[in-house]
């Protein structure tokens, strides 16, 4: 078994944790010799000696066979990363935004440079989801995943909705307890749970799909009469990101959904997150775990250094077989044409008619309140860019 000597960049609430969970844990035969951080003046809880400021220090070390990379600015991380992967070293990552971005040319470089690149912790915090769509379902036919992967929201549409603290407050709340990221709009606009359903997309279907091709909606606009919509329909409002397979194509989105008392999502409550996996032959699985938060993030590091210790790397089997078949026949591809049923909550008619409902079921108009109950393309609420907009929510229903 290896021993491993860890570079580690970055030491905010994942690197103090995983400095902590490291030490607290026997069998894990891993050292953090240096660590690389920005702020020269910040007061630091371990001795000055670990720290670096120059990521040099790190990259060219040959003695450090590892590199942790726990920073915030995406850039910045793939910078680190490429470069830690051309030199061979194993990386191990929890920058889902970063990971998104660049996901294709990631996957090129750890093929070229035979370099591991785990990233575990990059979706759904502690719940061990990437390595299990990997190798447990292997062999199986996956049809579905869906989840709650950004632990901000879900801590804050539990508060708002459970125990009436405000939505100003929830969200700082999230902010102390180190669930949100730098810039919350990430969390709140769902901009966090769709890099994580990017990555996750990848190991369920096979496929690379780029971000800014999935939609996603957020949390945001939530207003009071949408809150007592689904109050009196007895449904909690929960921020959840879906990938599935139909008819040979591939759907992604992340969007609020109305969820009903006995759904598995229903009490996924605060930072815990929540996978559902539907397959041909295992039918549905749930994983539920936290998603947030130092330590559990830190647990997930953990994991993949252990499984360093022993060699593992991603086999990417599903894009590899996807790409074997594709050469044969008609390949699967990705989509953003079908219907879902929605919940819209709008104030622009002009809006309403471009998003070109295929069907409206309900329709409701009030002096400052106005939704369709219908069904919308995907492709319609991306064209229309309803993210950005301050007049609007929809739920999937
Ligand atoms: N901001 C993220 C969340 C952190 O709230 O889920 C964990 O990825």
């Amino acid at each position: 078994m290896k021993k491993l000597r860890i570079g580690l960049f970055g030491f905010g609430v994942v690197g103090t944790g995983l400095y902590d969970v490291i030490h607290k844990t026997k069998g894990i035969h891993a050292k953090i010799v240096k660590i690389c951080v920005k702020h020269r003046d910040k007061a630091r809880p371990i001795p000055m000696d670990f720290f670096t400021f120059d990521k040099n220090d790190i990259l060219n070390d040959d003695s450090l066979d590892v590199v942790v990379e726990l920073i915030d600015n995406a850039d910045e991380a793939f910078d680190i990363v490429s470069a830690a992967m051309k030199k061979g070293k194993a990386v191990v990552s929890a920058n889902k935004r970063m990971i998104a971005e660049n996901f294709h040319e990631l996957y090129e470089l750890q093929k070229k440079h035979n370099a591991p690149f785990l990233y575990e912790a990059s979706a759904c915090g502690s719940i061990p989801i990437i390595r299990n769509l990997e190798e447990y379902y292997d062999n199986d036919l996956l049809t579905s995943l869906e989840g709650i992967c950004n632990g901000t929201t879900n801590y804050i549409l539990t508060k708002t909705s459970e125990e009436k603290i405000s939505y100003a407050d929830a969200l700082k709340g999230a902010q102390q307890s180190g669930f949100a990221e730098s810039d919350p709009t990430l969390d709140v606009k769902a901009f966090d749970a769709k890099f994580k359903l990017t990555i996750l997309l990848t190991h369920t279907f096979g496929i690379f799909v780029k971000h800014n091709e999935i939609f996603n909606f957020g949390i945001q606009n939530l207003s009071v009469e949408d809150s007592t919509f689904a109050k009196e329909k007895g449904v909690r409002i929960k921020l959840i990101a879906h990938t599935f397979s139909a008819n040979g194509k591939i759907l992604a989105y992340v969007m609020p959904k109305f969820i009903h008392k006995g759904d598995m999502f229903y009490d996924v409550r605060n930072e815990f997150n929540a996978v559902q996996l539907e397959a041909s032959f295992s039918d549905k699985q749930f994983f539920y775990g936290k998603g947030a938060g130092s330590h559990p993030t830190a647990s997930a590091v953990l994991s993949d250094l252990a499984a360093l210790m022993y060699d593992y790397h991603y086999e990417y089997k599903k894009y590899n077989q996807r790409l074997e078949s594709n050469n044969k026949a008609n390949g699967t591809t990705f989509t953003n044409d079908q219907l879902l049923n929605v919940y819209l909550r709008y104030s622009d008619e002009k809006l309403l008619k471009d998003l070109q409902f295929a069907e409206i079921d309900q329709q409701y108009f009030s002096h400052n309140f106005k939704y369709v109950i219908g069904k919308v393309s995907v492709a319609k609420l991306l064209e229309h860019k309803l993210n950005d907009r301050d007049d609007v929510f929809v739920v999937r229903y």
